[in-house]
């Protein structure tokens, strides 16, 4: 496996593997890996002849200094678990070379709408940032696809409609998301919980569970749902941070054509911003479906 901080130098490896013909499969990352990112590096594997991983923790999508000094960084651990998977490239840049200028002077893309709906709201300039790394790293690594998690719901509705806005000639793939026995989302944050913080974390996937089944039992007061699951979560002591239920789609409220709803879950535990999300179809189709399923 080879590893490279240079662009330059990564270019004309690049540039390489493009004459040989090999079609490139990328996965983005910020590093301090586990089994949901490992996922991503199997599928990329299964669907293309290279596989480049980027591990860069970057600053542009971090609102609050702390998070970004204290986001985990086990770049060793990283290389060794990428080496096991048979990756030929990890591309490791600083933070100079990615914003030689400086964060304030650093062109941006930001996709309307999705950039500041949902989290967006509450996290403002987050999703530029996401958007202006992610377009950077794709122009640099030029691959012919790029594997994201489902479990980062919006991040991965906001990526496949910049793909579109801007003509990358890159297939999106999502890939779903990987949990622990208990039901946990694996992610990186999940190591920065004390071992109380953690036994007590998979309510939040049980409180999603919770809203699928009444949603999927027929219940529309979403507004009442959502403040049902807020109040199982801070018995559990969680701070509930958002909850959305919205269409699968568009993320915009759910109305009579809407196929599929998607929940939304966001909660602190201690200071821990654990996220969540699942899909579930609620279209009228479905539901006659189940009925004389269950009525047979
Ligand atoms: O999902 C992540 O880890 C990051 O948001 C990404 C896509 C690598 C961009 O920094």
């Amino acid at each position: 496996m080879q590893t490279y901080t240079d662009i330059s130098a990564l270019r004309t490896q690049i540039k390489q593997y493009k004459r040989e013909g090999r079609t490139i499969g990328f996965v983005p990352t910020m590093g301090n890996l586990h089994e949901g990112h490992l996922t991503l590096v199997r599928k990329a594997k299964e669907l293309s002849d290279i596989v480049i991983v980027s591990i860069f923790v970057n600053p542009m999508q971090f609102e609050k200094a702390d998070d970004l000094t204290n986001y985990p960084r086990t770049l060793d651990e990283d290389l060794a678990k990428l080496t096991q998977e048979g990756v030929e490239l990890v591309f490791t840049p600083t933070p100079e070379m990615m914003y030689p200028e400086g964060l304030d002077k650093q062109t941006f893309v930001e996709v309307p709408g999705l950039s500041h709906m949902l989290e967006g709201s509450s996290r403002p300039g987050h999703f530029r940032g996401v958007a202006t790394i992610v377009t950077k790293l794709f122009h640099i690594v030029q691959p012919d696809i790029a594997c994201f998690g489902e479990k980062d719901y919006q991040q991965l509705a906001l990526i496949r409609q910049m793909v579109i806005d801007l003509c990358f000639d890159i297939e999106i793939v999502g890939v779903p998301t990987i949990r622990e026995v208990d039901g946990l989302a694996m992610s990186s944050r999940n190591n920065l919980l004390t071992l109380d913080e953690r036994q007590r974390a998979p309510v939040l996937a049980r409180t999603m569970r919770w809203i699928s089944s009444a949603v999927r039992g027929g219940r529309t007061d979403y507004d009442s749902i959502i403040e049902d699951a807020n109040d199982q979560l801070r018995a559990a002591d969680l701070e509930p941070d958002e909850i959305f239920i919205r269409d699968a789609r568009t993320l915009l409220p759910i109305n009579d054509n809407s196929k599929q709803a998607v929940i939304l879950m966001s909660a602190f535990m201690g200071k821990v911003r654990l996220i969540d999300n699942q899909v579930l179809d609620i279209s009228r189709e479905e539901k006659e479906h189940d009925n004389s399923e269950n009525d047979a």
